[in-house]
């Protein structure tokens, strides 16, 4: 006997859509009926939900937050536990995180401690990514092992020189490595010595607003270093999975790549999509003493939207040369934590959260007429999956797969605000004020209902860690 059903919906998938009910049994769907059959069939399940006028879809899975990170001299403010609660609010049922190794420590020790902070915490499943904040012998060494538990990506950063900064000689090695192990290289691209000149020399114009971080972060600085990581990727073999790309230029450094056949991937976030340098930090915040720009301080930067950086994301999405939208959720309060740069920028913890929201907004590609509905899900469930090791279990409704189901409502509203239906562990969103069209009604994952029309019945516990398989896109 079953133990739900889902009926009368329409099934969105990356490959199309189809009208079915959906049978769960235990963790799993178990199958998918024309409309109709299961109620004739009497197949009795404990549990029938009417999706009729709705949107299945398969649980969102965000590849890049960042929970209760370490960073700017302050942690992220959503723990495993708050995070993940609010990702469940928004339809996504799965989060790969960042396991750091930090300066001085073992990767071993890093991954083992991400998984001491995640385990028994996660209302949803969980995998991890792991830092490599210091390139050695002994980090190379560790990376071998990575696989075996799991854990098939890495990340390293061309920026952030003094706390996570790799040298060319350094990625040179770790990719040389990744290759041989099959791991995908993940690259924060952007040319972090020239940015800290660039910081300091505005710094010491008395130019301290949140609005200079995105001057001294310019472009040029993210066009720069993603062509550079695609050599270094060109030269070793090793495939390539751009973060958090917000430059128009830097974007058509990938498009290159892919037309010339190299295996380079590109991910943007919603901030890059909807926000803007103009709209959230601009002149106003270049005013000594306007602080609200703190607000929407991340990296890489906010672009202009008048420079055509927002659209050239669109338009990536659409050709394929971006392949996902990840949050890079990594929230700070306003109070005690992005005031600590209230006298200079540099010191304002670099971040900004939106794992509640990505399925949301990106579905408003699909009201505009951007995207199409499976591409929807391409972008936030189904490629995630098939580039992080995870399709088939994950990222597709299908019998076998797990039971992580978003009943989504086109026809329903969301309003976008720190004291409305935020969920996230911060003060502000920077979201506030966005009307938006569809709603995530009914959030399910391994056939547990976590969240049912306004009501939140998850747990602590019951994310479990995904140990991932090699991405798909290994050639
Ligand atoms: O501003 C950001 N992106 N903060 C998180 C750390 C990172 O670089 O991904
Ligand atoms: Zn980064
Ligand atoms: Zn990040």
């Amino acid at each position: 006997m079953p133990d739900l059903i889902i009926t009368n919906g329409t099934v969105i998938n990356a490959t199309g859509t189809v009208e079915a009910d959906v049978v769960v049994e235990g963790e799993k769907i178990v199958g998918l009926l024309s409309p109709g059959t299961a109620e004739t069939a009497e197949l009795q399940p404990k549990k029938i939900i009417d999706a009729a006028g709705k949107y299945l879809i398969p649980g969102g899975i965000d590849a890049h937050t960042h929970m209760q990170m370490p960073f700017g001299g302050t942690n992220a403010s959503d723990t495993f536990e708050t995070g993940t609660r609010a990702a469940a609010w928004g339809g996504t049922t799965t989060i790969v995180d960042f396991a750091i190794q930090k300066h001085g420590e073992r990767v071993q020790d890093g991954l083992e401690t991400w998984h001491g902070l995640a385990a028994g915490n996660c209302a949803i499943d969980y995998s991890f990514h792991q830092i490599i904040g210091e390139v050695n012998n002994d980090s190379l060494k560790a990376m071998e092992s990575l696989a075996d538990e799991g854990v098939t990506s890495y990340k390293m950063f061309m920026a952030y020189p003094g706390v996570f900064y790799a040298d060319d000689a350094q990625i040179l090695r770790a990719m040389q490595k990744a290759r041989d192990l099959g791991l995908m290289t993940m690259m924060h691209a952007e040319n972090g010595p020239a940015i800290d000149v660039l910081a300091e020399q505005l710094a010491a114009q008395g130019k301290t607003a949140p609005y200079y971080h995105g001057i001294a972060r310019a472009w040029q600085m993210e066009e720069e270093a993603t062509h550079r990581a695609i050599m270094l990727a060109d030269l070793t073999d090793a495939p390539l999975y751009i973060v958090h790309m917000s430059a128009k230029q830097a974007v058509e450094q990938v498009a290159w790549a892919r037309d010339k056949a190299k295996n380079v991937f590109g991910e943007t976030c919603p901030q890059y999509l909807y926000l803007s340098l103009e709209k959230q930090l601009g002149a106003r915040s270049e005013q000594w003493g306007d602080f609200e720009g703190a607000k929407w301080v991340c990296s890489t930067p906010l672009r202009s939207e008048e420079e055509g950086h927002l659209e050239a994301m669109w338009q990536g999405l659409r050709t394929n040369d971006l392949q996902m939208v990840s949050t890079d959720h990594c929230p700070f309060c306003m109070k005690d934590q992005k005031e600590l740069g209230k006298d200079d920028f540099r010191a304002i913890p670099n971040g900004i959260g939106s794992v509640e929201h990505r399925v949301d907004l990106l579905y408003q590609g699909v009201v505009d007429g951007r995207i199409s509905l499976p591409r929807w899900v391409e972008l936030t469930s189904t490629t995630p999956a098939r580039m992080f090791g995870m399709y088939g279990t994950k990222g597709v409704i299908q019998p076998g797969a797990d039971a992580d189901i978003v009943v989504y409502d086109p026809n329903g509203h969301t309003s976008i605000g720190v004291d409305k239906t935020h969920h996230m562990n911060m003060d502000y969103s920077a979201w506030e004020g966005f009307e938006i069209d569809g709603h995530v009604d009914v959030t399910i994952s391994r056939g547990t209902v976590l969240v049912d029309n306004g009501e939140y019945l998850g747990t602590k516990g019951h994310g479990r860690f995904v140990k991932r398989g090699l991405s798909q896109y290994l050639v």
